[in-house]
């Protein structure tokens, strides 16, 4: 059994205005890898208190870091900024498998800039914000999540 963490990044979660039904979601898909959910919270829109969640996360030495929402264009959206602060290797692959494979259900996965990558022993991966994205994401990555850890940790294919 994996360990995983699922920030939501939302200013209106934040402040109790919105439900985080994207945090749900994503706490259920990471319990199918299977990975145990220690660390579940939600963080407006400011990258430092973001990178400092993520850093918290690398520090427990979890197998993976989902994030839920700030991926896109508005002025307030810094996930991805905040994620390469924290990154130690940046995954190209990771966010473009998800663009490449989330353009088959809406255009509008062009406007996600998530990115992924390695931080101590975790791996930290930008989702977009939506429940519906959350959810196809996690379908999308699904295979990728069950191999990474065991490359992560040297093992052979
Ligand atoms: N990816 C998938 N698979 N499904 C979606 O519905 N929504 C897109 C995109 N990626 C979507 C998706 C939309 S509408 C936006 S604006 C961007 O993600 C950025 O979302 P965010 O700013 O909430 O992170």
């Amino acid at each position: 059994m994996y360990r995983a963490a699922v920030i939501t990044v939302s200013d209106t979660c934040s402040r109790g205005e919105a439900e985080d039904i994207s945090g749900t979601r994503l706490a259920q898909a990471a319990s199918e890898i299977p990975a145990a959910v220690e660390m579940k919270l939600i963080v407006p829109d400011e990258k430092d208190q973001i990178a400092a969640l993520l850093r918290e996360g690398v520090d427990k030495k979890l197998d993976f870091i989902f994030t839920t929402g700030g991926t896109g264009i508005g002025p307030r959206d810094v996930t991805p900024e905040a994620t390469r602060e924290v990154l130690e290797k940046e995954i190209p692959g990771i966010g473009e498998l998800l663009r490449l494979e989330s353009l088959k259900f809406t255009k509008m996965a062009a406007l996600s800039r998530g990115t992924a990558g390695i931080a101590g022993k975790t791996l930290i991966i930008n989702l977009p914000g939506s429940p519906k994205a959350v959810v196809e994401c996690m379908q999308i990555l699904m295979p990728v999540l069950r191999h990474a850890p065991d490359m992560l940790a040297g093992k052979k294919h």
